[in-house]
């Protein structure tokens, strides 16, 4: 029996990509670079399931082609506002996403954003290799403390509970969140966090964390309103999505003093970097890195093959969307 035909949009890391090449007819992305629309409709119509990851846009265009002959889309990510799942489904495909592998990886990211923002991290590096130091003085790089703190989280899923456990036991903080499906009392028990609405928590916290998904319903849920809500101390963390937050309200924002910083790994319009964000001394500013561990890229991979295998073997994969 032939093996059925799977694309690839970006390159893997090496040890998922020799189990694609062991259990698939697989057409690998060597040069790793992005695919164009036309290059993602060629593809559904030449294969059995297609792979893409966060960064392709599998939208109505793409997925209104003729002769489609794919049947799967397994993306490689736990996000997937980058796939019309309406169009998906009426063009009669399953898709499926990677959540729960990348869980703790993104949180050590966002915790590592707030810390860096907080204690100045980034910017104390810059100073020591321009050759700035001039050595220890008791006002020197004065920053704000974390242990302690109020941490609030705008969305409070898996990520957004791993960063409260950091946070909660590894720096005694208190956890107060919004979202509009709070989960169960004994989770919130955990770490004894306070659901509240988002207007509430970006008034109470120390740090605000972002941890709901992208898309339409939340675009620039963090606008000049709602950053003018926070603390003047309060620093904002992203490791979402960028188009929850408006670019040019968050950049006004950290030069006017509005909020005292901010740690981002996501953008609007990444990788396009709004320049305005080069000026501010007081962002972390990281490449999108949430789940870049070896791991955990492997770890989603691997997530992918599972959900293909299921799919292939006519049962309905782990983490079907639609
Ligand atoms: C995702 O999976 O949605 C992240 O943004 C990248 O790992």
């Amino acid at each position: 029996m032939s093996k059925p035909k799977v694309i690839i949009s970006r390159k893997w890391p090496e040890p998922v990509e020799a189990q694609l090449k062991e259990l698939y007819d697989v057409q690998l992305n060597e040069s790793d670079e992005a695919m164009t629309v036309e290059q993602m409709q060629d593809a559904l119509r030449n294969c059995d399931a297609f792979c893409p990851t966060v960064t392709d846009p599998v939208n109505a265009a793409v997925l209104g082609a003729d002769g489609i002959t794919a049947k799967m889309i397994g993306s490689y990510g736990v996000g997937y506002n980058h796939i019309d799942l309406k169009a998906a489904e009426a063009a009669g495909l399953i898709v499926s996403n990677t959540p729960e592998v990348l869980t703790d990886c993104t949180a050590d990211i966002a915790m590592g954003l707030l810390l860096s923002a907080a204690r100045r991290i980034g910017e104390g590096e810059r100073h020591l290799r321009n050759g700035e130091w001039t050595g220890w003085r008791p006002t020197h790089m004065i920053a704000t403390k974390v242990t302690g703190k109020t941490l609030g989280c705008i969305g409070f899923g898996r990520i957004a509970q791993a960063m409260a456990q950091r946070a909660h036991f590894g720096f005694d903080m208190k956890i107060i969140f919004s979202d509009p499906y709070p989960p169960s009392q004994e989770v919130m028990d955990r770490f004894g966090a306070v659901h509240m609405s988002a207007e509430e928590v970006l008034a109470q916290a120390d740090f605000v964390s972002l941890h709901c998904p992208g898309g339409e319903s939340t675009y620039h849920l963090i606008n000049e309103e709602r950053i003018k809500m926070m603390k003047p101390t309060a620093i904002l963390v992203n490791s979402a999505r960028g188009d929850v937050v408006d670019n040019q309200a968050l950049i006004s924002a950290l030069k006017n003093g509005t909020i005292a910083g901010a740690g981002l790994d996501v953008f609007e319009g990444e990788p396009k970097l709004d320049p305005g964000f080069l000026d501010c001394e007081n962002a972390v500013l990281l490449p999108h890195l949430g789940s870049a561990s070896l791991e955990t890229r492997i770890a989603m991979g691997e997530r992918v093959l599972e959900n293909l295998a299921a799919f292939f073997a006519g049962e309905t994969p782990r983490d079907k969307l639609v």
